[in-house]
């Protein structure tokens, strides 16, 4: 119920291990230990911890790419250095075998992160074999990891009883419908109301009960290359894609629907070296590039 303000500690009551994992199918709780053992190597910075869960041939791409030394020491990814981890919100995809991790940390040094994974683990042999993650840091879009973390500690995105749960087609239609909008404006988006949209630090909702996600997109670009994980007992779909109308910019999308609806929408996107991805303004001023 309360994931949403899991404050993350090294105090996971984990070993680490070397045993054999059994053949079996997915559950919650492989899922569960694998989201612990990674947020456990993100704070230390030492792959140690999620080496019993990994497979041998893992892979792993940060912001779009694909790093082939990523689990060395000196790479400059998840091993790269310890970090704070201030906030994490996980969501679980059973029918994948897969999860979704935010992590908000460092938010008091010179080295703020806000760092959006999906973890993909093989059924058969419970292993994690692929990482994909977007990983922002400040002159990122709308890029305010203090503000982030406000923001995303006042939302409620927690369980949906069973008897209200949307099926799986319903939350991810809900996402493509928000997505195709920027390339078509005749598409019929589900908002919600109220609805707020968390682009890097910045919101969008005021707390008041008309706040609304519905206050322009910038059109018309496709939002291509679009990997999905999904979580119906919260209502959450998370969307790692290529933000067409910024560049085809690295980013991450995270859905949180009610009853077919969307209700608050969060997201990370990676500039490059362009400053806010050469904006000079945020999602609801007129964003024009410099
Ligand atoms: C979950 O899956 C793991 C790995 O496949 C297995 O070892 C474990 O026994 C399973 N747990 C439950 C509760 O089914
Ligand atoms: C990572 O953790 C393991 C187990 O605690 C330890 O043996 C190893 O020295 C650590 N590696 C680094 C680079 O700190
Ligand atoms: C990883 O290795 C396993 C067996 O060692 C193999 O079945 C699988 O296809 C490999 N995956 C990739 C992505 O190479
Ligand atoms: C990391 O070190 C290995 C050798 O230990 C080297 O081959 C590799 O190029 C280094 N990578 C970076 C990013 O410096
Ligand atoms: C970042 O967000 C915090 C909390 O909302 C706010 O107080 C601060 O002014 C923001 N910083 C910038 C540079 O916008
Ligand atoms: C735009 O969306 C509307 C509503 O779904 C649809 O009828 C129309 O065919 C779409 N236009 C294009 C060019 O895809």
């Amino acid at each position: 119920m309360m994931r949403q303000v899991d404050i993350i500690t090294l105090a996971f009551g984990l070993t680490i291990h070397t045993a054999v994992v059994a053949a079996a199918a997915c559950n919650q709780s492989l899922l569960r230990e694998a989201t612990d053992r990674y947020i456990a190597a993100q704070s230390t910075g030492n792959i140690t911890w999620l080496q019993p869960l990994l497979s041998d041939n893992a892979t792993y791409l940060e912001n779009g790419k694909t790093v082939a030394d990523w689990r060395l020491a000196n790479s400059t990814t998840l091993t790269a250095a310890p970090l704070r981890i201030d906030r994490s919100h996980s969501i679980y995809d059973l029918t994948q075998c897969a999860f979704f991790t935010d992590l908000i940390a460092n938010t008091d040094t010179a080295a703020p992160r806000v760092i959006g994974a999906q973890v993909g683990m093989d059924t058969n042999l419970g292993r994690v074999t692929k990482i994909d993650r977007i990983v922002t840091t400040p002159g990122d879009w709308l890029f305010n990891a203090t503000g982030t973390l406000y923001y995303a500690l006042r939302e409620d995105w927690g369980e949906i009883p069973a008897s209200r749960r949307d099926s799986r087609e319903t939350i991810k239609a809900a996402a493509d419908a928000y997505l195709d909008v920027f390339k078509n404006a005749s598409v019929p988006v589900p908002w919600g109301s109220p609805c707020a949209r968390l682009e890097g630090g910045a919101c969008t909702g005021r707390g008041l009960p008309t706040d609304s996600c519905d206050v322009g997109v910038i059109q018309s670009y496709d939002m291509p290359n679009r990997r999905y994980v999904i979580d119906e007992t919260v209502g959450v779909v998370s969307v790692l894609l290529e933000f067409g109308s910024i560049g085809n910019a690295p980013d991450s999308h995270e859905f949180r629907v009610e009853g077919g609806k969307l209700r608050y929408i969060h997201t990370m996107t990676y500039c490059e070296k362009k400053p806010n991805c050469g904006y000079s303004m945020g999602p609801t001023g007129p964003a024009s590039a410099s």
